[in-house]
């Protein structure tokens, strides 16, 4: 990032941290801005942030964060080198509920500038709820993950939310070529360096 998107970044980072628009800032503990690395051309979105991620502060924190480390791992990535990591919404939903469509609404501008200043190359999509908001209304992720969809100058892609793989651990390995046929893309599309250190 230059000079002036860092500014950019930081005051967007600072006012989504006083957000209050929409309910669940009131019964939020932090909210839950992203992490990782910002000079990375690909970026992970969630759906919200769960118990341990509310206490923390961070995104994929708890039981679904470990596992997507573990996978990440696997294919050679790292959270905080070779990716970002966001959220449709910032803030936890009561009881780890779907975010509501009027809440995910109202988060969502927050996540359009994140992406504004990120300019990520490859966005991957972690279940229905984000890859439907942000690829297809309709996505369905057993039948379309894994699928490349390019619109404008980014590359999309949805996958399983590491939550589902913990229920559902036959849905792994697909998960895992998911990721695999994002490294290749990665290498073919010639990312800037930083992506593949
Ligand atoms: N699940 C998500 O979708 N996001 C998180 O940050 C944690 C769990």
């Amino acid at each position: 990032m230059n000079k002036e998107t860092k500014k950019a970044w930081e005051n967007l980072q600072s006012e989504c941290l006083k957000c209050q628009a929409c309910k669940l800032s009131k019964t939020r503990t932090n909210v839950v801005f992203g992490a990782g690395n910002t000079e990375t051309r690909i970026v992970f979105i969630g759906e919200g942030p769960g118990k341990q991620e509310d206490l923390k502060s961070q995104p994929f924190v708890g039981k679904s964060g470990k596992l997507l480390d573990k996978m990440l791992n696997e294919v050679g990535y790292d959270r905080n080198k070779n990716i970002y990591i966001a959220n449709i919404v910032k803030c936890r939903p009561p009881n780890n509920r779907d975010p509501f469509p009027e809440e995910q609404k109202a988060c969502f501008a927050w996540l359009v500038n994140q992406i504004k200043l990120l300019d990520p190359k490859v966005i991957v999509c972690l279940g229905k709820i984000a890859s439907s908001a942000i690829i297809k209304r309709d996505f369905m992720v057993t039948k379309e993950h894994g699928i490349f969809f390019k619109k404008g100058k980014r590359v999309f892609m949805g996958t399983f939310h590491p939550a589902v793989l913990l229920r559902n651990p036959s849905y792994k390995k697909p998960a895992m070529q998911d990721l695999v046929r994002l490294k290749e893309k990665v290498a073919r599309m010639g990312t800037p360096s930083l992506c593949e250190s």
